[in-house]
């Protein structure tokens, strides 16, 4: 019997969190496929500011003044239909994986109005629960009384393998693949930004489970994420 069916009608929030390319959007989308549950992919927010930032050449203003990074905030809209994200009512979701935008990503994540803004959203798009959420603060700032709670790890030089394959496969004619050296250092700098900053570091909740992907199938994952789902389930009463 599918998952969806075996559980009814209780709907919980599975928070993932984890460094970058750990494997959390890919099973996050996954679970939230057999569950019928939404999924939110936070760190898709924090590109779509970086974007904007980008093309409006507001960045280096932003740099020398970060109170300034509140005007583009103004009347922001960020929203998701199926695997798509938008930004302002523009569909962003293959710009945002840009290399120019994973630069400064960590950069514009560590501005705390861009913080609160963006917490507000991913909150509201929580709100009737059924929701996978993934990024890096949604177990410990977001969501601290999500039903489950998953930390996926995976060795550096594992995740550097991954991103270099991904973005093998979405090479464009005349984009250029960097190599798996500088992905990998790319990666651990962004470890770095991203667990030293003042604002929601990334940080294991300790209730949260973890899991180290990095001998592990996408499958196995989701098959691990999709069991601890149905135990909570199983043994709680329907909110
Ligand atoms: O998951 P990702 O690599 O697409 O995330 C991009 C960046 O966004 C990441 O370097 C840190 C930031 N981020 C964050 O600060 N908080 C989140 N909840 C999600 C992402």
């Amino acid at each position: 019997m599918p998952l969806k069916q075996q559980i009814g009608n209780k709907r919980i929030i599975i928070a993932l969190d984890g460094p970058a390319a750990s494997g959390k959007s890919t099973t996050a989308r996954k679970v939230a496929q057999r569950l019928g549950y939404i999924y939110i992919d936070t760190g898709a927010m924090y590109r779509s500011v970086t974007l904007k930032a980008l093309e409006q050449g507001s960045l280096e203003v932003v740099r020398r003044s970060p109170e300034c990074v509140s005007a583009l905030l103004e009347n922001i809209s960020i929203c998701f239909q199926g695997e798509k994200i938008f930004l302002d009512g523009r569909d962003v979701s293959l710009e945002i994986r840009d290399n120019r935008v994973s630069r400064e990503v960590s950069f514009i994540s560590s501005l705390k109005p861009v913080r609160d803004r963006l917490l507000e959203m991913q909150q509201e798009f929580g709100r009737e629960r059924g929701v996978v959420m993934d990024g890096r603060d949604i177990g410990t700032v977001v969501f601290p009384d999500a039903e489950l709670k998953i930390f996926l790890v995976a060795d550096a030089r594992e995740r550097a393998k991954r991103r270099y394959l991904e973005l093998k496969a979405k090479m464009t004619e005349g984009s250029e693949l960097p190599d798996i050296e500088s992905l990998e250092e790319e990666i651990k700098s962004r470890d770095r930004a991203d667990a030293e900053r003042e604002h929601a570091p990334l940080k294991k909740h300790p209730e949260a489970v973890e899991i180290d992907t990095s001998g592990l199938t996408i499958e196995a994952q989701v098959d691990m994420v999709c069991d601890l789902a149905r135990e909570i389930i199983a043994g709680q009463p329907g909110r």
